[in-house]
């Protein structure tokens, strides 16, 4: 019987802390690159949330950081009609009270924003908004390279990326513009059908190397390490395989629940909003096999291969591979917090699915009979996002007359929330006693001996994006392999007749359900 408990679950064994060499990177080899193209940055959804928590903030902290271009500019559009005024004061309202800095320096950003009032139905707005852009283009010299930034709901993709094509927008390398790049985050679709629909509106007007999918996992730091950890150390990578690897776990852990998002959640549940996404990223990161250089269409090369590889879901099996659960009414964090159906907006009916631990597999060499085991739900106990690589154990028990407990093997966890960290669990001997073992772990802290600013997963995105790098955006390829994959999953899961028997409650605060172990059998 396996378990999923992670070291943190166990009494704790003793630590032993590791200690970070003075790195002695070829000069400037560890410079985050500043884009040389200028360009104008045009947010599509500006008056919104994200706009103002997260895109606004990351935009002028690399301003602060010296890492936007020399010249810019950033339009922002919406429905309500703001002045370029009103929209710089809103967002400067929003840094101050997002905590996003000092303002010191906002005058002199703040002379690059703009506003326009857009309908997103009618063309003709998106024809008077590339009338406006191309007089700002030309004030501030961005040479018609353009960043378009959907922050819309998604229902608006597709028609939004119709009008900004049909006006002009879209077009890279004509009449002396430079490129074009259209931003755009999931959910991308509900399905493989409605995803490979978003494709072809958008495909219309630009080319995939326009488009940039984001995930922002990848944008975390500990998770960009885990292809760093496994490529750049020669000791790992031999016995990263079904040979010394009994299984591995990833769980996405939260605490929050979904946070005035009902509209969504109800429809999306946590199997899109997390596992067709976030957590098949981190499988391809823990699975794929190397690539031959690090570049990005090389490295989504292989993470399409593990989406290739994973075994079809067996839908008649559904019990021992799936387990969906919803929370109830429960404490968290010490202050009570009512359950999924009274949340408002949500169905007291509901059959959404907050919880969801999955057993796949993955038919290849490297991987063949090596169970993993993938979870996220919300409202758990506490947030929690790790991947654990349980070893096996040893394959003689040589102290077996001399010891009573059976030696647990090796783990390794990669932490990515609350503690960026590597963890690594083996057995040395207990000073003094004759025979008698004790798990010790190596602990790696990612932030020991680093004082420099942390990027903010929007910031890299952003960054990245202005330099063309695709290295942490999703290709098409591999969305449509991940919905293939998940597909199958949702309609067995929607439309089977047991689907309430199948939605196991928990309490908010808990673990999940605990029907979830029986996964690890
Ligand atoms: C988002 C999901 O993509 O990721 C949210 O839509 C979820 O439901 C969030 O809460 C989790 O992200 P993070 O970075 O807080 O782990």
């Amino acid at each position: 019987m396996r378990s999923e408990r992670t070291a943190e679950d166990r009494s704790p064994p003793l630590q032993a802390s590791v200690s970070v060499l003075e790195p002695k990177p070829a000069d400037g080899a560890c410079v985050t690159p500043v884009p040389s193209d200028p360009c104008s940055i045009v947010i599509l959804g500006a008056t919104g949330d994200l706009t103002s928590r997260k895109l606004m903030p990351a935009l002028y902290s690399l301003y602060r950081l010296g890492r936007l271009p020399e010249s810019f500019l950033i339009l922002g559009c919406g429905r309500t009609p703001w002045s370029d005024e009103e929209f710089r004061d809103r967002m400067a309202a929003a840094i101050r009270t997002g905590g996003g800095g000092d303002l010191n320096r906002w005058p002199e950003f703040a002379r690059r924003l703009y506003y326009r009032s857009l309908d997103y139905q009618e063309p003709r707005s998106f024809i008077d908004l590339a009338g406006r852009l191309a007089v700002l283009e030309a004030a501030h010299a961005t040479a018609g390279n353009r960043i378009l930034y959907l922050a819309l709901p998604p229902a608006l993709y597709g028609p939004a990326g119709r009008h900004i094509g049909q006006a002009g927008l879209a077009a890279e390398n004509r009449a002396g513009a430079g490129w074009v790049r259209i931003v755009l985050e999931k959910p991308f679709g509900s399905d493989l059908a409605t995803s490979r629909r978003l494709d072809g509106d958008l495909r219309e007007h630009f080319h995939e190397h326009q488009i940039f999918r984001i995930d922002h996992y990848l944008a975390k730091e500990t998770v960009q390490n885990v292809l760093m950890f496994r490529f750049a150390n020669s000791i790992f990578e031999p016995i990263w395989n079904r040979r010394y690897i009994d299984y591995v776990s990833v769980r996405a852990s939260e605490s929050l629940g979904i946070e005035h998002r009902s509209g969504y959640y109800e429809s999306a549940g946590v199997l899109r909003d997390m596992f067709q996404n976030h957590m098949m990223q981190i499988l391809a990161l823990t699975a794929m096999e190397p690539p031959p250089r690090f570049e990005a269409e090389l490295v989504r090369d292989e993470k399409a291969k593990v989406f290739s590889a994973l075994r079809p879901f067996p839908v008649q099996a559904i019990d021992d591979y799936l387990v969906l659960g919803q929370y109830d009414a429960g404490i968290v964090d010490g202050r009570p917090v009512p359950a999924y159906r009274a949340e408002e907006g949500v169905d007291p009916h509901s059959l959404t699915p907050t919880y969801a631990a999955m057993k796949l597999c993955l038919d290849n060499w490297r991987w063949q009979g090596v169970p993993f085991y993938i979870s996220s739900g919300k409202r758990l106990s506490k947030k929690l996002t790790e991947i654990a690589i349980q070893f096996k154990k040893v394959p003689h028990a040589m102290f077996r007359n001399t010891l009573e407990a059976p030696i647990s093997a090796n783990r390794l966890i990669l932490g990515i929330y609350p503690h960026e960290r590597i963890t690594l669990t083996f057995q040395t001997k207990a000073p003094e006693a004759r025979v008698c073992l004790r798990p010790v772990t190596m602990d790696f802290d990612y932030s020991q001996g680093y004082s420099g600013p942390m990027m903010d997963a929007y910031e890299k995105a952003l960054l990245d994006c202005m330099l063309g790098d695709h290295m942490l955006f999703w290709r098409q390829d591999g969305i449509d392999l991940s919905w293939a994959f998940l597909s199958p999953v949702l309609s067995a899961c929607e439309t089977c007749r047991a689907r309430e028997q199948r939605l196991y409650r928990y309490p908010a605060g808990s673990k999940g359900p605990a029907e979830r172990n029986r996964l690890f059998r």
